[in-house]
């Protein structure tokens, strides 16, 4: 299988749990979830935990270096158990942690393949996250809803029979702030990965199942670049002939993600 990289993008409560759930299982990848990441920090009451606690009880984004450090480790950690890439579930959220995010892959000689904009309308994430229920589990983690995907025993997940809470930020004033947020710091993404020609958008307001044969087929039609295959053809053929002239050539595939992008801070 091909490597891929992928991003899901869009409002608290699109769907983008459930989705790269899903995804990473149909493509075998490791699904990296930086709301999972920092509750699970402030759950064992890490350094990073108690850094970011305040900020997720008010629903409000945690510093960008603290998630970007988190990031950066959990794709590290990834590519020693999985070699084929894996999905970034909330990050980046803002142009700063998009900047990081190239910087880190750079280095790697990696790209994002594709970033999938789950658009849906504050309304209808407003109803899904009040009927959102959650496994504490951190282990465990299951997602349902008390209308489209109800737990078989109420109260009780299927996984693990641990009693399904209500997220703390789950609470329609904390959901305001987070709505808020998304529309004045991650917003912005859309645009910035749209002019990259990396961006797909999905409408997230039809069911489960219909969201996830949209993204399915996004992922399915992701090429790699003929530059980057070209390169890499040439950096083998070039490796048995002169060692010395692929180290230029992985420079020069290397460049263009080093470069730092217009509008971006860091
Ligand atoms: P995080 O956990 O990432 O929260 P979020 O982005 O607000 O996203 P949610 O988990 O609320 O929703 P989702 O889109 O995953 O939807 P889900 O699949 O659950 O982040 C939490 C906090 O951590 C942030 O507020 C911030 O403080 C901090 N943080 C995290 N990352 C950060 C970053 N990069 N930078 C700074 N701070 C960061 O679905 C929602 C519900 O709808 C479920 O009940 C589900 O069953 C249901 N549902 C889903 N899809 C459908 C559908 N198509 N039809 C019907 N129901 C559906």
């Amino acid at each position: 299988m091909s490597e891929k990289r992928l991003v899901l993008l869009g409002p608290p409560g699109a769907g983008k749990g459930t989705q790269a759930q899903w995804l990473c299982d149909a493509l075998d990848i490791p699904h990296l979830a930086t709301g999972d990441m920092l509750r699970g920090a402030v759950a064992n009451n890490t350094e990073v935990g108690q850094q970011v606690k305040p900020f997720m009880q008010a629903g409000r984004l945690v510093p960008d270096e603290v998630v970007v450090n988190v990031v950066a480790e959990a794709i590290d950690e990834a590519k020693k158990t999985s070699p084929n890439g894996y999905v970034l579930d909330g990050f980046p959220r803002t142009m700063r942690q998009a900047d990081a995010l190239q910087k880190v892959l750079a280095k790697r000689r990696e790209k994002i393949d594709k970033v999938i904009l789950i658009n849906t309308p504050d309304e209808v994430v407003q109803e899904r996250l009040m009927q959102r229920r959650s496994c504490p589990d951190p282990l465990c983690g299951a997602v349902y809803n008390l209308k489209s995907k109800p737990p078989r025993e109420e109260g009780k997940c299927d996984n693990c029979g641990k009693t399904l809470i209500i997220r703390e930020d789950d609470r329609p004033e904390t959901i305001r702030v987070r709505q808020q947020q998304y529309w004045h710091d991650t917003e912005p993404l859309i645009d910035y990965y749209q002019r990259k020609g990396l961006l797909v958008e999905i409408n997230g307001k039809g069911s489960l199942e219909e969201v996830a044969g949209q993204i399915l087929i996004a992922v399915s039609k992701i090429k790699r670049g003929p530059n980057r295959d070209s390169q890499r053809r040439k950096a083998i053929e070039s490796e048995s002939a002169a060692p010395e002239k692929d180290a230029e050539n992985k420079d020069a595939e290397g460049a263009d993600d080093a470069a730092p992008e217009a509008g971006a801070k860091k």
